[in-house]
């Protein structure tokens, strides 16, 4: 059988790091991206050998045309095709915001991360992949239960339930894109999101973690890696007619299922 083939954006940390860990250990080759280039190529000599797979890191910022477009170019032109992608992000650098904290700017900014770098990978595979692509779009349950110092993220991040939709119906022979709104997970960036809200709030983050972040949670604890990288090989894997489908992954920590 042929060598299957992997893209991760935002992967050299956290969700996307998982996710790239999770499709090294189904045999497929890899192109990683992030804006870090030391970090990445950490990342992508970890995976190479603990998976024993080719990892090609490929440093750039999601929120710049050019670097999209250039991620997935090399990436095509190092493996070849890509048969699963998963489209992870960073957050807005000035997050967490509320509404009448945030500038013209966090808007823009939000805007190309999340909606037009997704738009131009859809586009640029539909055009040059060779094969169909299992796409996940990672988002957050924030989307479905709103978390007001995240408004600028998850307003934007609502318009990707869109884009899933309208990709998995209009180029189904392309693309099986596949929208994930993920609960917590202990990442970096949702530790520094925490420090954030904390020091605004006069808290200790550890404190606040176990009560927003941990305690809003029915279970109690926020989402294992280990339980992250089952899902994503799960979906990857998943029946073909999961295309455009909405997973909510937060262990009911949303009060309603859908956004
Ligand atoms: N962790 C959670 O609980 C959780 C829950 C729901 C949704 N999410 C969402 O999942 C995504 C990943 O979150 P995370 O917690 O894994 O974050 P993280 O720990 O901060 O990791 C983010 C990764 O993306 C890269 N990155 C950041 N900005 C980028 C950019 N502009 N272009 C390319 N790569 C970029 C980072 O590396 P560089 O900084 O070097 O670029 C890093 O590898 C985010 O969109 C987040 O909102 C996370």
């Amino acid at each position: 059988m042929e060598q299957c083939k992997g893209l991760v954006t935002g992967a050299s940390m956290g969700v996307g790091f998982a996710a790239s860990k999770a499709i090294a250990s189904m045999g497929c080759d890899l192109a990683i991206n992030a804006r870090g280039a030391e970090k990445l190529s950490e990342a992508a000599r970890l995976i190479a050998g603990e998976y024993g797979v080719n990892v090609t890191p490929i440093p750039g910022d999601l929120r710049v045309k050019r670097d999209v477009l250039n991620v997935v170019f090399e990436a095509l032109k190092h493996l070849g095709r890509v048969d699963y992608a998963v489209l992870s992000y960073g957050n807005p650098s000035r997050e967490p915001l509320k509404l009448h904290e945030a500038k013209w700017e966090d808007w823009m900014e939000a805007a190309s991360l999340y909606i037009a770098s997704t738009a131009s990978i859809f586009k640029a595979l539909i055009e040059r992949n060779s094969s169909k692509a299992t796409v996940i779009v990672v988002s957050s349950f924030t989307v479905a239960e709103p978390m007001p110092p995240l408004i600028v993220a998850d307003t934007l991040r609502a318009g990707l339930s869109r884009l899933v939709r309208v990709a998995a119906r209009e180029y189904p022979e392309k693309l099986r894109p596949i929208l994930l709104l993920l609960g917590s997970f202990d990442t970096p960036g949702a530790r520094r999101t925490i420090e954030k809200i904390a020091k605004q709030k006069g808290e200790e983050p550890e404190e606040l973690w176990k009560k927003e972040v941990e305690g809003i949670s029915p279970l109690k604890r926020t989402g294992t890696m280990e339980e992250l990288s089952n899902l994503i090989k799960t979906l990857l894997k998943s029946p073909e007619y999961l295309a455009g489908a909405t997973i909510l992954f937060d262990g009911a920590t949303s009060r309603i299922a859908w956004p």
